[in-house]
């Protein structure tokens, strides 16, 4: 079998203009341009990047953003003094902290004090806590478990019932989207570091969800054939051949799953992009939401 790609840099482009096709209707009906402001502590040189591609993202769409930079050395007040201000700031719809923050400062502290409103990254303990409740709804749900949602209903639209296996339970990535996929009603099993017989319990897997961060951890013959495998790991590997000295990989061996699954997400060019289609997705309904609150 020859899996068919999920090709996320498309699916992504789709949501990006049409939320740009959105936002200037906005615009044109006399609201206030949406913003998004980003807030990056510390020098994190892959936290840049990300960063710097969710704001040229807003721009593309039409949305404004406001750059925040902080050094490493920044307390945790002078972190949470910004984001009170953020909160206060009628231009700012959506804040975004990067994550990780550096060592030494309180993460839940300061994705506590971000308004629920211009929580567009949905990192906010509250929205957290109802995203695990039963009839209960977030504001907004995280960007990547969203984005890795979007892709899998794109080709399976109807979930329940499935054997879904989550490899990785980090706050961002693999616990949001476990419960995203319990509320779609499928039979999730949550794998990680101390999990026994991991490859025989990813076989069992209708759909996988790779959010680990170890390049190419799964191979072919973990993966049961017709599978739907959505791989959100982003890893370096040296590649001499490469003019950057790397590529990147997968969690997935790209190159063995590709023959027994039945759908497949490349790296790069699958869930990444989705990530900041999301985001913008959020920051424009947040912009929507201020605007029924006035
Ligand atoms: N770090 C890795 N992914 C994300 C994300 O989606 N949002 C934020 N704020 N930080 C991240």
């Amino acid at each position: 079998m020859t899996a068919q790609l999920i090709d996320g840099s498309a699916i992504a482009e789709q949501i990006r203009a049409q939320v740009k096709a959105e936002v200037a209707e906005w615009v044109a009906a006399g609201h206030p341009t949406p913003g998004l402001a980003t807030v990056l502590v510390g020098d994190n040189p892959a936290s840049a990047v990300y960063v710097r591609s969710k704001q040229k993202a807003c721009a593309e769409a039409g949305i404004q953003s406001f750059g925040h930079t902080l050094p490493a050395t920044a307390s945790q007040q002078e972190v949470e003094d910004l984001v009170r201000r953020l909160n206060a700031d009628p231009a700012v719809n959506g804040i975004l902290v990067q994550l990780p923050l550096p060592a030494g400062l309180d993460e839940e502290g300061v994705l506590s004090a971000i308004s629920l409103e211009k929580d567009v990254d949905g990192f906010h303990p509250v929205n957290m806590g109802r995203l695990a409740q039963k009839g209960r709804d977030p504001l907004f749900v995280p960007c990547t478990p969203a984005g890795c949602m979007y892709l899998l209903q794109s080709v399976q639209p109807h979930i329940e019932g499935l054997n879904a296996v989550v490899l990785g339970r980090s706050n961002i990535v693999g616990m949001p989207v476990a419960l995203l996929l319990v509320r779609a009603n499928a039979t999730v099993t949550i794998c990680h570091s101390r999990t026994r017989n991991l490859a025989d319990v990813v076989r069992q897997a209708d759909v996988l969800i790779a959010a680990v961060g170890r390049a190419e951890m799964v191979r072919g013959d973990w993966i049961k054939p017709g599978a739907i495998v959505i791989d959100v790991g982003i890893n370096r590997v040296e590649d001499p051949s490469r003019p950057k000295g790397y590529r990147l990989v997968g969690d997935v061996a790209f190159e063995e799953a590709k023959e027994v699954a039945g759908f497949l997400t490349p790296v790069p060019g699958g869930v990444g992009p989705m990530t900041i289609a999301m985001l913008i997705r959020n920051t424009l309904t947040a912009a929507q939401w201020a605007a029924a609150k006035k």
